[in-house]
């Protein structure tokens, strides 16, 4: 089969590689039937992700057609129309058992395109399949599943519920790519006075309006600290959700918020950023990080079924799984080419 490997930093192949095959009772092979490009492999091809080594199949989102289960699969069935979660979870370990699946201690956790092949080629192994994967629901499209893998339940845990985005709050929100679009879908959810996007890119910004903000802010001419004082009364935001993964957006958000207020972070960060405890001590303000865990996947789904949430509006460009180069390119150069989520499906 075809599969996208890494090798190395800045280094990257479309290239023949053996089918997976079953390593345990509890494993499924899904054939991929669409696929797509997370920010998170930006970073790995920084080489931000040390973790990930030469020759691995990179990738975590898919929605494909089951293939093949070991003889421990009890739930999903050969033919099965399923969505492949980032998060892999044991379902037994204490983290699952608490509902952290991304922290599993079973072998789950972040595993595909990190620890192990990833779901970007044209099939790929699920470990723990019945706890790893969902039923497709009737209504909903490949690609409108394709967003539940990763960047719906991203922005709305570790950015929104995180940050207890609350009825009246002012919500700044630092990058406006699919993470933090996906934020800004979820923080409307609960009737926000203002979403404020900041981004360097006025495409993203643009989109940023399409998927809800009601202000934008280009912090490349604005000063995103004056532009929420003003909404704020001088006191800042109530929440603020770094969506970036670099040390400036993460010093950013610490300096918009106000005192008793929440900062969220989502990037995934490869290098340290300063922590500002000096200003901060004083005022309260809650830190949260994490790494998604997918706990909230069930509940977008039934919102996603019932129309409630729409993510259509991610998907911004198609190609055949054999143009995946050409697909990185356009997701890379995304402040150009307007690229917010790159579907890929079988040729
Ligand atoms: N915590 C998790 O579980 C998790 C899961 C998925 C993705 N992520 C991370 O979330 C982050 C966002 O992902 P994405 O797919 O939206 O990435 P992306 O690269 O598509 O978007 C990042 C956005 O930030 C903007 N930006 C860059 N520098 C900026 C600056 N100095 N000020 C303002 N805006 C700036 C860019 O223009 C871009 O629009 C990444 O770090 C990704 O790795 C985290
Ligand atoms: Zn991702
Ligand atoms: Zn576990």
């Amino acid at each position: 089969m075809k599969a996208l490997v890494y090798h190395g930093p800045g280094n990257k192949a479309w290239e023949e590689v053996p089918k997976p095959t079953l390593q345990a009772d509890t494993d499924a092979i899904v054939r991929v039937d669409a696929v797509t490009i997370c920010g998170t492999d930006l970073h790995i091809l920084k080489g931000d992700v040390p973790a990930v080594t030469d020759g691995r199949i990179l990738g975590h989102e898919a929605v494909g057609t089951v293939e093949e289960v070991g003889p421990g699969v009890k739930n999903v069935r050969v033919g099965d129309r399923v969505l492949v979660s980032c998060i892999t979870s044991c379902g037994s370990c204490r983290y699952c058992r608490e509902g952290s699946y991304g922290q599993c201690l079973g072998g789950g956790g972040w595993i595909l395109g990190h620890k192990i092949d990833g779901t970007q080629a044209e099939y790929v192994r699920v470990p723990f399949a019945d706890t790893s994967t969902y039923a497709a629901p009737e209504g909903v499209s490949d690609e409108q599943l394709l967003m539940l893998a990763d960047i719906l339940p991203t922005g709305y845990e570790v950015g929104v519920l995180n940050g207890h985005v609350s009825p009246g709050d002012v919500v700044a929100i630092v990058g406006a790519g699919p993470i933090g679009l996906a934020a800004i879908m979820g923080a409307r959810l609960y009737s926000p006075a203002h979403v404020v996007a900041i981004d360097k890119a006025d495409s993203r910004l643009e989109a940023a309006k399409q998927f809800g903000a009601d202000v934008t802010v280009n912090n490349d001419r604005e000063d995103p600290a004056e532009v929420i004082a003003g909404l704020t009364g001088g006191l800042g935001a109530d929440v603020a959700i770094e969506a970036v993964g670099v040390p400036a957006t993460f010093e950013l958000a610490a300096t918009l918020i106000r005192p008793c207020g929440r900062v969220a972070n989502i990037g995934v960060h490869g290098e340290p950023a300063t922590l500002h405890l000096e200003d901060l001590w004083i005022r309260n303000v809650t830190i949260t990080t994490g790494l998604v865990d997918t706990y909230s996947t069930p509940t977008l789904l039934q919102l996603v079924t019932a129309n409630q949430v729409d993510p259509r509006p991610f998907v911004t460009h198609h190609f055949p799984m054999a143009e995946f180069l050409d697909a990185y390119d356009t997701f890379a150069r995304a402040g150009e080419t307007g690229a917010l989520k790159v579907v890929l499906t079988r040729s």
